[in-house]
């Protein structure tokens, strides 16, 4: 007789939709924005951890964490007693106007881990990753006086007017929103494993760089440049990590002709590579401390805020230039604080061993590495990539090309069996769970996938 506990499993008690998730489902459907998109038939009703149960009792392990946000999983108990404590004290009263102390120890919490010896650094908060964006990116125009932004192909960057100006992920966000931002442009973002620019994995970020310099020598004058923006990692272009040269070579060319270098650490953020901000997975091949830093979806399990954080060298726009009536509100940064406790151990959760970041580090390195060894027996996975629990598998076609349908296949299986999951780029699913996820949950949903292949054959 055994006395160890079995993994949790998902609980199917009905076919998905469930009746009641179905009421719901069409209810939605006729009230809401056409705009929504529907994807998987999954109506939450409550959640804890890493799992989540719909309006019919279905239990689903949650593998997105409603986009990289729930980073404490679910009604995590410290954070929804921070959150309690503070809407019982005050829920609103306008940081533009008025100093909170809430507000204050999360500026110096978060600083604390951007701040190199000698730097001070400054924030800014908002509501959603958008209004960080879009802070930066009239942060830097104004600081250095110059208009022209540069981002990346790929990149997804918030729906905001300039946000959408700067994401280069899908038309669809742009078609018949025009006009748009003026002077932006998009170059390549280094993939190494769909290189661009005709280069190779090895050579795919000098490439862009030179590709960057080519345009400074042809059509935009490096000196009318306020800031390149990028995702450290991109996120929705396909959970991509750019080869470890190209970030301090980027900062060294952002240097050379008075760049601003931002940031958008708002996916890649908040502990899910097992740093707390993913561009410190560079900083062993260089300097590549950035200028600005935006930062939102884990920054509180779930609570709305959203943080622009800036040199203090670089934070120059005068009182009342830019606020915002909700951003920094008091209970979203009670949770925000929370979830820091927890990502830096000072309050530790059972069976994540020193912190969360840890966990996201040494669970995330089990997952690769068992969906590493998968990739020998499942020809479709083309590649798998990613640090920590910011993981992305391509699909692909025998021929090497991007299998958009065969992921789309994958990604509902694996929700038709009770994983939680989401696609990106054009044949990607991201693994972005809670990183409270543990060894045997993870065993749990990597157990649901190696099903899921096996039926595609
Ligand atoms: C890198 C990045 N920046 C900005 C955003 C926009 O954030 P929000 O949807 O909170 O406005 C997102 C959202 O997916 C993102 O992934």
């Amino acid at each position: 007789m055994t006395t160890a506990t079995q993994p949790r499993q998902p609980i199917l008690k009905t076919s998905l939709p469930g009746p009641k998730s179905a009421d719901i489902i069409a209810r939605d459907a006729a009230e809401l924005s056409t705009s929504y998109m529907r994807p998987y038939p999954f109506v939450p009703d409550h959640g804890e951890g890493v799992w989540l149960t719909d309006a019919d009792g279905n239990t689903m392990l949650d593998f997105f964490a409603g986009i990289a946000v729930s980073t404490t999983g679910h009604a995590h108990p410290h954070v929804v007693q921070a959150i309690t404590a503070q809407a019982a004290k005050f829920m609103h009263v306008c940081l533009t106007d008025y100093p909170q102390e809430v507000t204050t120890v999360l500026a110096e919490r978060l600083l604390r881990h951007i701040e190199k010896p000698g730097q001070k650094w400054r924030a800014f908060f908002g509501n959603s990753g958008a209004e960080a964006v879009e802070a930066a990116v009239k942060l830097a125009r104004y600081h250095t006086g110059r208009t022209h932004i540069i981002s990346t192909l790929g990149s997804f960057h918030g729906r905001t007017y300039g946000a959408i100006t700067l994401t280069g992920s899908k038309t669809k966000y742009k078609r018949g929103f025009g006009p748009l931002l003026p002077n932006v442009s998009h170059v390549p973002y280094p993939n190494p494993f769909r290189p661009p620019l005709g280069s190779t994995s090895e050579s795919c970020g000098d490439a862009v760089l030179a590709h960057i310099e080519l345009l400074f020598q042809t059509v935009i004058p490096a000196d009318e440049v306020a800031a390149i923006i990028i995702e450290p990692m991109q996120g929705e272009g396909g959970y991509i990590v750019p080869p470890a040269s190209f970030l301090p070579r980027l900062r060294e060319l952002c240097d050379q002709h008075g760049i601003l270098l931002i940031f958008d650490e708002v996916q890649s953020g908040m502990g899910r590579t097992g740093k707390m901000f993913a561009f410190q997975q560079f900083e062993q091949y260089g300097n590549v401390q950035p200028d600005i830093v935006t930062a939102a979806k884990g920054i509180a399990s779930g609570m709305p805020i959203s943080a622009m954080l800036a040199r203090e060298s670089v934070m120059t726009w005068p009182q009342g230039s830019h606020g915002s009536t909700f951003g920094g509100n008091p209970v979203a940064a009670a949770a925000a604080i929370a979830t820091l406790d927890l990502l830096e151990g000072a309050v530790k959760h059972p069976g994540c061993g020193e912190s969360l970041m840890t966990n996201a580090a040494q669970v995330g390195a089990y997952i690769l590495a068992e969906l590493r060894a998968m990739q020998a027996e499942f020809a479709f996975l083309g590649d798998v990539r990613g640090e920590g629990l910011f993981i992305g598998m391509e699909f692909v076609k025998p021929d090497g090309t991007p299998d958009g349908k065969l992921r789309d296949r994958a990604s509902q299986e694996m929700f038709r069996r009770g994983l939680l999951n989401l696609d990106c780029g054009e044949s990607v699913i991201r693994i972005s769970p809670p990183l409270i996820l543990t060894r045997e949950d993870a065993e749990t949903g990597l157990n649901i996938m190696r099903e899921v292949f096996q039926a595609l054959g």
